[in-house]
């Protein structure tokens, strides 16, 4: 199936690694140009130069902390100014900190709204605009399963999340007739180096090995393993295309069936 993306443009955010790294890989198999921003610069460049050899199509890097309102619009600025439109939006970045709901303090609270919560609101408003003037556009967040049920010390995810999943369904609802598509996916456990970093830690915490953590997790998924970035990647590619034309304000777990909830 051709997805219909050669020569589109998409911003990847968090492109040099993990799920932003698959979602930008995906996205230039099919032939759009990238944008790509995180805070490494040199991990970047390097996703960069693999990227163009492996797919050929241009990759403008722009480093940038996306938690701050100037970092992304620069890097919307950037875009348009290299490539002259905007298409594709992949709202992705690092998670917010960990927090327990009883007693997460000011500050963290403060981090994780800007890195979970303004940062999707942010994106969306600077790149709407350009979308609409070329009368197309699609946006995907990458959220997390937490929107639909709660994760152990990450009260921070779920509750900044379902913001950004009540703001999504509302932009949504403003931008369908300029044929622009928002949705969201919310992983479950794919393999990327943050996940490993969590499984690491609580392999130190508890006196565990890693590789027994990682069998004791896979044995709570229906489909009996940790997901692979790319199977995030691919949706996420399908999401952002002309082959999508239908799907809007909605929410799609990647988590090989992990999340108890019924819908
Ligand atoms: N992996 C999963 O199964 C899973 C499950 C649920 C939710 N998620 C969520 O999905 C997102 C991506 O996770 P991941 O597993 O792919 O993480 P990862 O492997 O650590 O990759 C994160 C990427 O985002 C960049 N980044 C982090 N903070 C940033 C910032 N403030 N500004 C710009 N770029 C930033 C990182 O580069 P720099 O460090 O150089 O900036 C890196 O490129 C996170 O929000 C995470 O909470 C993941």
């Amino acid at each position: 199936m051709d997805l219909g993306l050669r020569g589109r443009v998409a911003i990847v955010g968090g492109g040099s690694k993990g799920l932003g790294r698959a979602c930008a890989d995906s996205l230039a198999q099919e032939g759009a140009n990238l944008v790509i921003c995180s805070r490494n610069a040199d991990d970047l460049d390097r996703a960069a130069a693999e990227i163009r050899d492996t797919a050929g199509v241009d990759v403008l890097t722009v480093p940038g902390d996306l938690t701050l309102l100037e970092d992304i619009q620069t890097l919307v600025r950037r875009t348009v100014e290299h490539f002259g439109r905007l298409d594709v939006l992949v709202n992705n970045s690092g998670g917010p900190p960990a927090g327990r709901a009883a007693d997460t303090t000011e500050e963290v609270w403060h981090q994780a709204i800007d890195m979970a919560l303004l940062f999707f609101i942010r994106m969306s408003r600077e790149s709407v605009p350009h979308m609409k003037n070329g009368g197309w556009g699609r946006i995907v967040n990458i959220l997390a399963s937490s929107v639909f049920q709660p994760i152990d010390n990450l009260v921070t995810s779920g509750v900044t999340r379902m913001g950004a999943v009540a703001y999504a369904k509302s932009l949504s609802d403003e931008v369908g007739r300029d044929n622009i598509l928002v949705n969201n996916v919310a992983p479950g456990y794919l393999l990327t180096g943050r996940m490993m970093h969590i499984f690491e830690t609580r392999s130190q915490d508890t006196g565990a090995k890693v590789e027994d953590l990682l069998q004791a997790q896979s044995a709570t998924i229906p489909v009996g393993r940790l997901g692979r970035p790319e199977e995030l990647g691919d949706l996420v590619a399908f999401l952002s295309s002309e082959k999508n034309s239908y799907t809007t304000g909605s929410t799609i777990l990647v988590d090989g069936g992990v999340v108890r909830s019924v819908m």
